[in-house]
């Protein structure tokens, strides 16, 4: 698996030219990338990029990366960031790692979205992986109910590290919720930002214009959504 996640992080700094204002994704497979993006810009590669989470500025810093806040940019040409599923659509769950909020922004502002993922994380339908939801911390266990009476979710906990409460960059909880199967998840979204206190759902909808997909063998496959 981390071979699979190693091939796809070097691969996909193919797609990076000279130039660009990128944003930086999180995670184990995107640490590759950045790794690879550090030793091209030795090479002379210049760019410049905005990180998805403090863990990846830290990273993309130790790399040689030059970086930005999202602030200081118009558009990005381009982001490539990790999932923790994707479906046939391209749809994904993301925030495994605690960066949703910060990567739904700078994917947003990017007029590119390439996703990096070894084949376990192609699924038939979304829902098997804890949907992460990024809540204030205030009145959280309202929010808890509240998305339980949804409907859509049998089960949810608060996210835990080291048996404290996991605090996200932007000092926020996160609730992971057992949902099984997705059906709808235009409709799931939706119905969680409507929770007063929800600040951001890592439902990642037709966002994805292709995935680069590390197979078993070694190989790369490439799934174009848009
Ligand atoms: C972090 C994320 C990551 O992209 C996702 O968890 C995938 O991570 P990895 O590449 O480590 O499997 O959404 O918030």
């Amino acid at each position: 698996m981390e071979e699979a996640k190693k091939n796809t992080g070097i691969y996909a700094a193919d797609f990076v030219k000279h130039g660009m204002t990128i944003g930086i994704g999180t995670g184990t497979t995107v640490y590759w990338l950045i790794l690879e993006l550090g030793k091209r810009i030795k090479q002379g590669l210049n760019i410049i990029a905005v990180p998805t989470s403090k863990e990846t500025a830290r990273l993309a810093n130790e790399a040689g990366i030059s970086l930005l806040d999202l602030n200081a940019v118009d558009r990005l040409s381009l982001t490539i960031d990790g999932a923790d599923e994707i479906d046939p659509k391209g749809n994904m769950i993301k925030g495994g790692g605690g960066a949703l909020l910060q990567e739904k922004i700078v994917a947003a502002a990017s007029d590119e979205l390439i996703i990096i993922a070894d084949h376990f994380k192609l699924v038939p339908y979304l829902g098997k992986f804890p949907l992460p939801v990024e809540v204030i911390p205030f009145g959280y266990k309202q929010v808890q109910k509240k998305i339980i009476d949804s409907g859509f979710c049998e089960k949810l906990w608060l996210r835990k590290k080291n048996d404290e409460i996991f605090i996200t960059d932007h000092h926020h909880y996160i609730l992971d919720c057992e949902c099984e199967k997705i059906n709808d998840p235009v409709t799931l979204n939706s119905t969680l930002h409507l929770i007063p206190g929800v600040v951001e759902t890592g439902l990642f909808i037709n966002m994805a214009n292709k995935s680069v997909i590390g197979l078993e063998d070694g190989k790369i496959e490439i799934i174009k959504y848009k």
